[in-house]
C-alpha cells in the first residue's frame, strides 16, 4: 500500500509521521516544491523508525510526481496556511491554483488514486477537485470533520472533567469557524447524552469553542495546527488502506443527501477500500437542519469564487 503526501510542511510531515507510526502502509512518498525539503523531512522521519518501531518506508521528493506513480491514496496538504486573524476562506486565491495543479499531477500518475484534500478552504478545495478531475466522487474526500470532531470531544471531555475515551461526538457541516455543526444532541458519554452532564449554556460554550478550534490554535501558534490535523488524516488513510468501514464525517459531493446538491460538505460517511463507500443519513433536529443549510450557503458562496 503506497501513500503519497503532497506538502512537507507541518501538516504534511505530521500526516506522514502518524501514518508511519501506525505501520500499516508499505511506503509513504512525501513531495514538496521546496528543493530538498521533503527529502530532509523524510530522512529525519526514517531515523525515528528504529525508535518508534515502524517499517513504513518514507521517501522524500522535490516536485517529481513520477515517484508518486501507483499510489493507492494521496493526501493534498499543499498551499499556504492561515495566519492569526485570517479565515480559511481567505486562502482561496492562492490555494485553488495549487490544489488544481497538484490533483491533476497526482491523477495523471495514479489514475486509481483516492484523494484526501486537506488544503483550505477545504470544502471548496474538495469541490474544485471534484470539478476539475474525472475521479468518481467516492474517491475524493475532504478532511475536516474528523479533526473538528476530535476537537469537539476534547472540549466535551474538558467540560465534563471526563477521560476522552468516555466521549463520543461528531461535527458535520463546513470546515469553517461559522460553518461547523457540532451535533450536541447526539454526543454521549458512554451512551448517556452529554446534556445529562452539562447545562445548555455549557454545551453552547463547548460548541462555540469547537468551532473556533483551528483559529484558537492559529492565534497561539502563529500558523495553523498540525498534530491533530495530521492524526485525523492518518485515521482516514488507515480506514481506507485497511478497509475498516469506519464512520467519519468527511466532505463529500452531495446529490440530494441532507437536502443539498452540487456541494462538498461534511457529512458522516463509511470509509473503506473504495474510499467513501456510503453516506450515512443521520436524523437531525430542525435546529441542526437549519444550521446545516446555513453552513451550506456559506460553502456555496466560497465555491462561487472559484474560476471553474
Ligand atoms: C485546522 C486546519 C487544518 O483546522 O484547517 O487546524
Amino acid at each position: 500500500m503506497k501513500v503519497t503526501v503532497v506538502g512537507a510542511g507541518a501538516v504534511g510531515a505530521s500526516c506522514a509521521e502518524y501514518i508511519a507510526i501506525k505501520d500499516f502502509a508499505s511506503e509513504v512518498v512525501l513531495l514538496d516544491i521546496k528543493e530538498g525539503y521533503a527529502e530532509g523531512k523524510a530522512m529525519d522521519l526514517m531515523q525515528t523508525a528504529s525508535l518508534n518501531s515502524f517499517d513504513t518506508k518514507i521517501t522524500g521528493v522535490t516536485n517529481d510526481y513520477s515517484k508518486t506513480a501507483g499510489s493507492h491514496i494521496a493526501v493534498i496538504t499543499s498551499g499556504i496556511p492561515r495566519k492569526p486573524g485570517m479565515t480559511r476562506e481567505e486562502l482561496i486565491g492562492i490555494n485553488a491554483g495549487i490544489v488544481k495543479t497538484v490533483s491533476a499531477n497526482l491523477v495523471k500518475e495514479s489514475p486509481n488514486v483516492i484523494l484526501i484534500v486537506v488544503s483550505n478552504p477545504m470544502d471548496t478545495m474538495t469541490y474544485l477537485v471534484h470539478k476539475t478531475t474525472d475521479l468518481p466522487k467516492n474517491r475524493i474526500i475532504g478532511m475536516g470533520g474528523a479533526l473538528d470532531s476530535a476537537r469537539f470531544k476534547y472540549r466535551l471531555a474538558e467540560a465534563m472533567e471526563a477521560p476522552i475515551s468516555d466521549i463520543d461526538g461528531m461535527v458535520i457541516g463546513g470546515h469553517s469557524d461559522k460553518g461547523m455543526v457540532p451535533l450536541t444532541s447526539h454526543a454521549t458519554r458512554n451512551s448517556v447524552r452529554v446534556s445529562e452532564f452539562l447545562s445548555e449554556e455549557r454545551l453552547e460554550q463547548v460548541s462555540a469553542d469547537t468551532k473556533v478550534g483551528g483559529a484558537t490554535l492559529t492565534g497561539l501558534l502563529g500558523t495553523s495546527a498540525w498534530y491533530a490535523p495530521g492524526a485525523a488524516v492518518s485515521g482516514l488513510v488507515q480506514a481506507i488502506a485497511c478497509d475498516q468501514k469506519k464512520m467519519f464525517p468527511c466532505s463529500t459531493y452531495l446529490e440530494g443527501e441532507y437536502g443539498l446538491n452540487d456541494i462538498c460538505i461534511g457529512v458522516p460517511v463509511i470509509l473503506g477500500k473504495d474510499g467513501i463507500e456510503r453516506i450515512v443519513d443521520v436524523p437531525l433536529s430542525d435546529a441542526e437542519k437549519a444550521k446545516m443549510q446555513e453552513s451550506a450557503a456559506g460553502v456555496s458562496k466560497t465555491n462561487g469564487l472559484l474560476e471553474l
